[in-house]
């Protein structure tokens, strides 16, 4: 192809102007309605694990997924280079998202995330290992995948998501390879409340945790469709019950709220039968102990003392006479020889567990698949476990990862209800059917 030289540098500098006209409009046609973070369960841990890309370079980060965190945070000690980190000085609209009043004002060694003058600070928790420090709190790039609730579209970029330096201390007990935490709480400077600011999109998120150490779940940012393989709109046929606010925190400040998720459990059935508990530990004091959460950071239900002892010994009397108990397996307190038990675990035979909620006709039901776990060869034990403590412990029931994998959980923020779907395997599908493939 022959051209002079003033041509081709005309073309170029049409190129150029066609580029910033073609990349101003795509700002605008396609901000994405929804967006994902591909998670996996990691088998020594059982801890559910995703990846962003953050800072510039783009680095990957990998974040244990802290369903009741109340920001993100990561560990600013191991090297963090980037040249777009911003600190939030104090008193800016940032430092209001995490209502602290901690401010930073003089920080003596080299300026670097979590060491910058008057910058606001909030306390960072590792839920896993109930550990907390203090950090600072910042912005930086991040880049994300949209999605149209079916396949995987373009990575788009956040210039600014706030997060908190956390320390080697506090990554302690996370999963190998993982330096920091990625909260979804009930805060406005949360992962899913940043995100839908930003982009504009509707408040709500949805959590699909694979069963399989092997295949990813996902949390999808926005609103459905959730479409999983072969063609299940997961976020359809919903049951809905209000998220309910625990007025106290408990690594916060005096008078904030929890960042955790509530649900209203009035009582608990097994195989339709009421369970008999103490109703009282299942409502919300004014310390903000009791009722019923739940926790991507516990692998398994935790319940309270009383609660767990009527609760295990309800599923022994329904448990079919010819399924054996066979001596428990720590953590677990009831265990069965698995040669009686339907190899679907859906079927008839392990007692159905429901929470009863908001009233006697909605329920969240627990299948044999999210019931039972497979402590070892042969051996099928109830994946609840006892609140551990010498003191009272803080909530009556903490819904563990076990009994949500396999469901889709959708968190509306704006509407404050927890839309649920009960085990997506009654659909012939799991969580681990998302299509990752770019369409
Ligand atoms: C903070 O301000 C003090 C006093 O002005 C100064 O000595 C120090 O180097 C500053 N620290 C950072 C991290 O900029
Ligand atoms: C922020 O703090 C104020 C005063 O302590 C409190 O009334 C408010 O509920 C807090 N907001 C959140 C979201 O916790
Ligand atoms: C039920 O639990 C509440 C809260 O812990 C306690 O104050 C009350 O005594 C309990 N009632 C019974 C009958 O055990
Ligand atoms: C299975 O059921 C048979 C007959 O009902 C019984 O003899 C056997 O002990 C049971 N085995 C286990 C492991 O529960
Ligand atoms: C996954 O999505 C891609 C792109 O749309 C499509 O070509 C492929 O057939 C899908 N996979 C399955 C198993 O449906």
């Amino acid at each position: 192809m022959a051209s002079s030289s003033s041509s081709s540098s005309l073309s170029l500098l049409l190129l150029f102007f066609l580029l910033i006209v073609s990349s101003s409009v795509a700002k605008t046609s396609s901000r994405p309605k929804a967006l994902l973070l591909q998670v996996t369960k990691d088998a020594k841990t059982l801890q559910y694990v995703t990846q962003i890309s953050q800072r510039t370079p783009l680095v990957p980060v990998k974040l244990t997924v802290d369903l009741g965190g109340d920001y993100m945070w990561v560990n600013c000690e191991r090297t963090y280079t980037s040249s777009t980190y911003r600190p939030a000085p104090c008193g800016s609209a940032a430092c209001q998202l995490l209502n602290t009043t901690s401010c930073t004002t003089e920080c003596y060694s080299a300026p670097a995330p979590d060491c910058y003058n008057n910058t606001c600070g909030h306390g960072p928790t590792n839920s896993v290992a109930n550990t907390g420090t203090s950090g600072q709190l910042g912005a930086d790039v991040i880049t994300i995948q949209s999605t149209n609730g079916k396949n995987v579209l373009k990575v788009v970029t956040v210039p600014r998501l706030y997060f908190v330096c956390g320390t080697n201390f506090i990554e302690a007990g996370l999963a190998a390879g993982v330096t920091g935490m990625a909260g979804l709480g009930r805060t406005g400077a949360s992962i899913p409340s940043q995100l839908s600011s930003y982009f504009k999109f509707d408040r709500k998120f949805a959590l699909c945790l694979s069963s399989s150490t092997k295949s990813s779940g996902v949390v999808f940012f926005g609103n459905g469709p959730y479409t999983l393989l072969p063609n299940i709109d997961a976020s359809s046929s919903l049951t809905y019950t209000p998220l309910i606010i625990n007025p106290v925190t408990e690594n916060g400040f005096l008078g904030d709220a929890s960042p955790k998720y509530f649900i209203g459990v009035t009582s608990i059935k097994i195989n339709d039968k009421p369970v008999g508990i103490n109703a009282s530990l299942l409502s919300i004091d004014a310390e903000g102990y009791g009722g019923t959460t739940i926790s991507t950071a516990d692998p398994y239900t935790v319940l309270e003392s009383s609660i767990y002892r009527a609760v295990v010994s309800a599923f022994v009397k329904a448990m079919p006479k010819n399924v054996q108990r066979v001596p428990s397996i720590a953590p677990f307190g009831a265990c069965f020889g698995s040669k009686n038990i339907s190899s679907t675990r859906l079927g008839p035979g392990v007692p159905s567990i429901d929470l009863v909620l908001q009233s006697k006709s909605v329920y969240w039901r627990i299948f044999g698949a999210n019931s039972m776990v497979e402590a070892k060869k042969d051996v099928l034990c109830l994946a609840f476990v006892e609140a551990r403590t010498d003191f009272r412990p803080r909530f009556a029931v903490v819904i563990g990862g076990h009994q949500i994998e396999d469901n889709l959980l959708q968190f509306d923020l704006s509407a404050s209800r927890l839309g649920f779907s009960s085990s997506l395997l009654g659909r012939s599908t799991t969580c681990a059917n998302f299509n990752f493939t770019s369409a």
